[in-house]
């Protein structure tokens, strides 16, 4: 077993960034609701512990509290924002609450380095966000680093190892957080970096096996990196317990149905269903070009053939779904029960209400780019974990206005030429997304000695680290020149190419 950081999650939007920056230095990392029983803390035999920020202050009624062992237990405590203030309060301090919201950028001095800020200079800019404040710290501590605004922005006990940060070391802006966790890990916690995605299969597959126990799982899968990779983990977990359910809707990429298909007779032994539905997505698309009501009309009938399929199995416990900790809900109101606030997939929002089905979702903790290095752990192909996300609603909304065959077809080889272009020039894997839109407006063309009139197709490539924003791609000339001419030239129905040059806000990503 490797070693393991406890984190307590007292609510904040960080939880789990601080987590992944405890696995980013091979040192695993378990995130425990912050008001976990002593026994379950015991269980996880942690050799540290971290304390997480969180949206409540310590003043107010009712504040969400540890275990108050824990402080018991001989193992060092870092206490991060609300977490500092949390040990600033229990352990005989004082805390108030700020004339001043200290939020954003702020200049850190360090005045003692001790383990906490050893190796780093005397100065640092740190990322806080805070509306209270420890004005005296309990008997033990002593400060080691302030901001304008806070006398007490760091402080330590090093005899018993217990320390606090007011500012968040976890979050990119703070300069040099990273080796300020580091040396929590390694200098104070004595951590030996004896962890890897390896390890993560191993605790998954035995979580897995104890939450759903003999029970039955289905999947949606959509041939995309997440459910894929959830579907290949699930399947080391329980095998045959899970079935995995494709549905075509119509509105897939070329060839996509086969290569999904392929995917799993070559990589996951399990049982894969698969929906033929485009005909009747089709059907209920008809005259629709409103692209809110598309996105509606093709949510429902996935949830109608889903439901269909899930029925003809039998009984069914659990929904597998690939959600990741960005598909998470930003902040978790402390109180409730984090596990059920998730946001719903958007792909298969409202599946679990209306099916009364259990949510497994084991890749809920990862990040993207953790999600592809789990895929290459268990085998799956790099076509596979390299591919860019697409949109549950999928060409639907690529196809400006109405939906139709032949529409949808000068989409689907336009795409795959574009695609094919840049996975040839070695652009693909430097882009976040890249596909064609169709636009339904004609313009005159001459090809040979005829005119044509023919519609439009858009190339859009971005480059994004999480679609939250993103900027359009610089495509080298020769690679679009390439493109839209073999566009042109090849598919029927387009004779001219546009590139679109909108970043995202203010525009989106896609285009419906
Ligand atoms: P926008 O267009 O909002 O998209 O900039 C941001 C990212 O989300 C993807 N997207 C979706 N993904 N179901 C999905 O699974 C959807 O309904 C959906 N709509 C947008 C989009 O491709 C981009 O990566």
């Amino acid at each position: 077993m490797a070693q393991t950081i406890l984190v307590l999650d007292f609510g904040s939007q960080y939880t789990q960034v601080i987590a992944r920056r405890i696995r980013e230095q091979s040192v695993y990392s378990q995130v425990l609701p912050h008001n976990s029983s002593l026994n379950a803390i015991k269980a996880a035999n942690p050799v540290g512990i971290i304390l997480s920020g969180g949206p409540a202050s310590v003043l107010s009624k009712g504040a969400p509290l540890p275990h108050k062992q824990i402080f018991s237990l001989g193992v060092p405590i870092l206490g991060i924002c609300y977490g500092l203030q949390l040990m600033g309060k229990l352990l005989g301090g004082e805390v108030k609450k700020c004339e001043r919201r200290e939020y954003g950028r702020s200049e850190l001095i360090i005045t003692k380095a001790g383990k906490l800020f050893n190796g780093l200079p005397k100065s640092l800019t740190v990322w806080n966000s805070h509306g209270d404040a420890i004005v005296k710290i309990p008997k033990g501590f002593q400060g080691i680093a302030c901001t304008e605004n806070s006398q007490f922005s760091a402080i330590e006990d090093s005899k018993r190892k217990f320390f606090g940060l007011q500012f968040h070391p976890e979050v990119e802006h703070s300069q040099l957080g990273v080796e300020v966790i580091k040396n929590f890990l390694f200098s104070i916690c004595k951590c030996k970096a004896d962890w890897d995605m390896g390890d993560f299969i191993e605790t998954s597959v035995e979580r897995i096996r104890q939450q759903v126990g003999s029970k039955r799982v289905i999947l949606g899968l959509s041939g995309g990196v997440d459910s894929s990779v959830a579907a290949a983990l699930i399947d080391r977990a329980i095998g045959k317990q899970l079935t995995s359910i494709f549905v075509d809707n119509g509105l897939l990429r070329q060839n996509e149905r086969n290569e999904v298909i392929k995917l799993f007779n070559d990589h996951i032994p399990g049982k894969l269903r698969v929906a033929k539905a485009g005909k009747l997505f089709l059907t209920k698309l008809k005259g629709v070009s409103d692209p809110e009501r598309k996105r509606k009309i093709i949510g429902k009938t996935f949830i109608d053939v889903f439901d269909k399929e899930v029925k003809s199995l039998g009984d069914v416990d659990f929904l597998a779904q690939g959600t990741l900790y960005p598909d998470v809900i930003e902040s978790v109101p402390i109180g409730g029960n984090p596990a059920a606030l998730i946001k719903s997939h958007h792909n298969v929002g409202g599946l679990p209400d209306k099916m009364k089905l259990k949510l497994l979702e084991p890749l809920r903790e990862l990040f993207k780019d953790e999600v592809r290095l789990l895929g290459k752990k268990l085998g799956l192909p790099d076509n596979v974990i390299n591919r860019h996300p697409f949109p549950g609603p999928g060409l639907g909304v690529r196809v400006i206005g109405d939906l139709t065959n032949k529409r949808l077809n000068i989409l689907r080889q336009a795409d795959a030429i574009f695609i094919q272009e840049l996975r040839n020039s070695g652009w693909y894997a430097k882009l976040w997304q890249a596909f064609c839109v169709f636009l339904p407006i004609r313009s005159v063309g001459v090809m040979g000695d005829e005119r044509t009139y023919e519609n439009v197709i858009c190339l859009r490539a971005v480059t994004s680290s999480d679609a939250m924003t993103a900027d359009w791609a610089k495509l080298p000339d020769a690679l679009l020149r390439k493109v839209s001419s073999r566009i042109i030239n090849e598919v029927k129905g387009a004779n001219r190419v546009a590139y679109d040059i909108s970043s995202k806000p203010p525009s989106t990503i896609e285009w419906e």
